[in-house]
């Protein structure tokens, strides 16, 4: 898969985000995860729950079926699931063989966000979560707005490569967050043992309107972008804008404010991706100011949508395209040889048989 090799489409072992704390309720929520259908819900007890979305008596899937407390009947002939994935009632009989069950996925509940682990369960560790103090999330100097979630017919890595280079925003957000300094201002790319950075510095930069409402900066200012991945699925763009000159951080004169954008990004199947998002700042906690901010990214934000669903068709029109690349694309082309290292490590240790499960096809819903 365009543009790693065969054989190569997901990186496994590595957190990914399921959904908002808020998804996670009494209702059964199906969504597919690196091409298997996982069904999403909340115990009594608040623990969010991951299982496989395909009953183990004939496929049917569990999102089609009814809560009985804290357990999942399935819609078909009642099989009846607990928390964990086990079967506790088959509904023709008495006997329940104790090896009846559905795959439990491991979930952690971290920083709003429910993460999910689709690899080998056993190698689930929270130490390898991203970095939810720099994504924003866990920040206490920034107020965070949940932006929700964006569904896009376009693979994976296009999203990834599309927030390593923010060139982009000069041309295809002119007007809303692009100015016409960006494309040219240099960039430093840094690979952190578990990020990759790219950072960018524009001095004397004209505030947009965005600007001006968010923050009430009028004239000009110093925009430092940092934008940060935490493969596999999680990347924050991070926007410093200070008085020119003045080098100010948090708290001292000439500090304007400073954005953290989280956009964790979770290959659904092959051609299909979701986009989770929210927004975080430092001043203007108004709810006016976040209203405004929502609506404003969330326009930015389908701009890229449209492109990137444009590239996809346009790359599966002829999967030999052969592409060329520039300065400005280096942090993609490390965040891909990052991930297509990865890919080929998880591919050359043989999977235990229960983290197999069949590939679907089927579309998140
Ligand atoms: S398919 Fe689920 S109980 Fe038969
Ligand atoms: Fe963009």
């Amino acid at each position: 898969m365009y543009p790693f090799g065969p054989g190569l489409d997901y990186v496994r072992n590595g957190w990914y985000a399921a959904g908002w704390s808020g998804d996670f309720g009494e209702a059964l929520l199906t969504r597919t995860f690196l091409d298997e259908p996982v069904v999403l819900y909340r115990t009594s007890a608040g623990e969010a729950v991951a299982l496989a979305d395909r009953c183990a008596h004939r496929a049917y899937p569990l999102s089609l079926g009814t809560r009985l407390g804290d357990t999942v009947r399935c819609g078909y002939h009642g099989f009846t699931y607990d928390g964990h994935g086990r079967c506790v009632a088959i509904p023709s009989q008495q006997h329940v063989p104790a090896a009846y069950g559905v795959r439990r996925y491991p979930t952690l509940e971290r920083g709003g966000v429910v993460w999910i682990w689709m690899g080998e369960p056993n190698a689930a560790d929270e130490a390898a979560l991203p970095d939810l103090h720099e994504l924003g999330l866990t920040d206490p100097n920034f107020h965070v707005d949940v932006g929700g979630v964006n569904t896009w017919r376009n693979r994976y890595q296009l999203i990834n490569e599309n927030l390593l280079d923010l060139s982009h925003i000069e041309f295809l957000h002119l007007g809303t967050i692009g100015t016409p300094n960006v494309a040219a201002s240099p960039v430093v790319t840094t690979v952190h043992p578990h990020m990759i950075e790219a950072t960018r510095t524009i001095h004397g930069d004209q505030a947009t309107p965005l600007h001006k409402r968010a923050l009430g900066i009028d004239g000009s200012m110093d925009r430092t972008t940092r934008s940060l991945f935490f493969p596999p699925g999680a990347h924050v763009t991070q926007v410093l804008m200070v008085a020119p000159g003045s080098n100010a951080r948090f708290g001292q004169p000439g500090y304007f404010g400073e954005f953290k954008q989280a956009h964790l990004i979770t290959p659904s199947t092959a051609i299909e991706t979701y986009y989770f998002w929210s927004i975080a700042r430092t001043s203007h906690k108004d709810a006016q100011t976040s209203a405004f901010m929502l609506d404003a990214f969330r326009t930015v934000f389908a701009q890229d949508g449209v492109a990137l669903e444009a590239q996809e068709r346009s790359l599966q029109r002829d999967p030999h395209f052969h592409e060329l690349s520039c300065k400005a694309d280096e942090a993609a082309l490390k965040a891909r040889r990052l991930l297509a290292d990865a890919m080929t490590a998880e591919n050359t240790v043989p999977r235990p048989l229960h983290a197999v499960s069949a590939s679907s096809s089927r579309r998140p819903q």
